[in-house]
């Protein structure tokens, strides 16, 4: 039979997530739950998304262009002509809804078990001086004012002596979100670096590895199997991130990761003290003043030689505007209050600002390496900012 309806392939089943000592257990209905979440979220990227672009053809600008007497220019005023339009007020309520019930999905199966999941963490981390906590680390503004995509007390609240119910609902509810484009553990990001590295710089082994703000480790962990005999310290402002990140790393046997308590804008290294510096969907959650604070403490941190690389969401100067109205959802309906403005940067140029030299700057595309059988990564199956295809900036400092 013929019919118009797109051919949508379904998220793979939630039970295809890696496993490891730290997840938590779930129920047949919570499973459900997420495998419902991840073709819900499917099915509007790949389908309910496509009628915006109709709505706004057919309808939206003309009704703009009644008011104003000209077409929206730019994706300013494109926001304004389809806010008003039915079709998108449903496709933003839809994606709305669906980032509150992956949270309540998360949060009520990891509250549930909060405390035997704390009791694991805690026999797990016992007497590592693999974990750094500093619990006076303050949490800056741009993290305590709001809770980071819709996720409630975001990274850092704590519910119990020692919790790590925040990273566990981070990790459990991830797969869903991203419909499986991250991988099984969570760590095409990471993996694809390690690809990337190893055609950059065949057989560089960098003996000193810096991520910021590393949340789980979901993508330290590659880049520290890679390079078994590094040391690597992932820091997060985040402590149940990072008990739970190191619960984690050790029950896959993973010894050569520090995961630290601090703030990224200011460490306590000395000059130099690293070879390769790290970030994995950082910087889109730092306000703009943090944005350079980092880059210029990250600058202070490279050694000789060394080499930065970080991953983002395409920056919107790389997009039509229709995309980038589409893509700036998230700043105004998912608590993402610096989406717009690290989109829109122009990362090297800020890069520069912050003492790095002009001619040592790069910008490439990284793809997630993803560990399950998925349809390749590309415009259909993109997720308006979660797809496994990322934009990298980043410097080589000369030896
Ligand atoms: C979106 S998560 C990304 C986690 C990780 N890089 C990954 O790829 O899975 C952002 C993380 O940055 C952390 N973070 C935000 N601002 C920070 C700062 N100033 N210093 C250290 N960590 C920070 C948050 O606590 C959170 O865990």
């Amino acid at each position: 039979m013929q019919t118009d309806t797109p051919k949508v392939d379904c998220a793979p089943a939630w039970t295809e997530a890696g496993t490891h000592a730290m997840s938590p257990l779930a129920t047949h209905d919570e499973i459900a739950r997420f495998n419902f979440l991840a073709n819900l979220n499917k099915y509007m990227a790949n389908v309910v998304v496509g009628g915006n672009k109709v709505a706004y053809d057919s309808r939206a600008k003309q009704a703009f262009r009644n008011t104003h007497g000209h077409e929206p220019q730019g994706r300013r005023e494109i926001r304004a002509a389809m806010s008003v339009d039915p079709y998108y007020q449903m496709w933003s309520a839809l994606r709305r809804n669906a980032m509150e019930m992956r949270q309540q999905a998360g949060r009520s199966m990891v509250l549930r078990q909060a405390e035997p999941l704390r009791d694991r963490a805690r026999s797990l981390n016992a007497g590592a001086k693999n974990l750094q906590l500093h619990p006076n680390t303050p949490v800056p503004r741009y993290q305590s004012a709001i809770d980071n995509h819709c996720m409630p007390g975001s990274y850092y609240a704590e519910y119990l002596a020692d919790d790590v119910s925040a990273a566990a609902n981070y990790d459990a509810g991830m797969f869903a979100t991203t419909t499986g484009l991250f991988g099984r553990y969570l760590d095409g990001a990471g993996r694809g670096i390690v690809e990337w590295l190893a055609r950059r710089r065949p057989g560089w082994q960098p003996a000193r590895i810096l991520d910021l703000g590393c949340g789980v480790g979901h993508n330290t962990v590659p880049i520290a199997k890679a390079f078994p005999q590094s040391r690597v310290v992932a820091v997060d402002l985040a402590a149940p991130m990072l008990r739970y990140g190191h619960a984690r790393a050790r029950g896959m046997d993973i010894e050569n990761i520090e995961f630290r308590q601090a703030n990224v804008e200011s460490l306590a290294d000395a000059d130099s003290a690293y070879d390769l510096i790290v970030s994995t969907m950082f910087f889109h959650e730092t306000s703009s003043r943090a944005l350079r604070n980092v880059l210029q403490e990250a600058a202070r941190l490279l050694a000789p030689g060394g080499l930065h690389l970080h991953l983002e969401q395409t920056p919107y100067h790389a997009m039509e505007p229709f995309e980038q109205f589409l893509r700036d959802w998230d700043c105004y309906y998912n608590n993402e209050p610096f989406w717009t403005t690290v989109h829109d940067t122009q990362m090297l140029d800020v890069m520069r600002q912050c003492g790095f030299a002009a001619d040592a700057l790069f910008e490439d595309e990284i793809h997630a390496v993803v560990d399950l059988q998925m349809p390749k990564v590309g415009a259909e199956v993109e997720d308006f900012g979660r797809g496994g295809m990322w934009y990298a900036f980043g410097a080589e400092r000369a030896a």
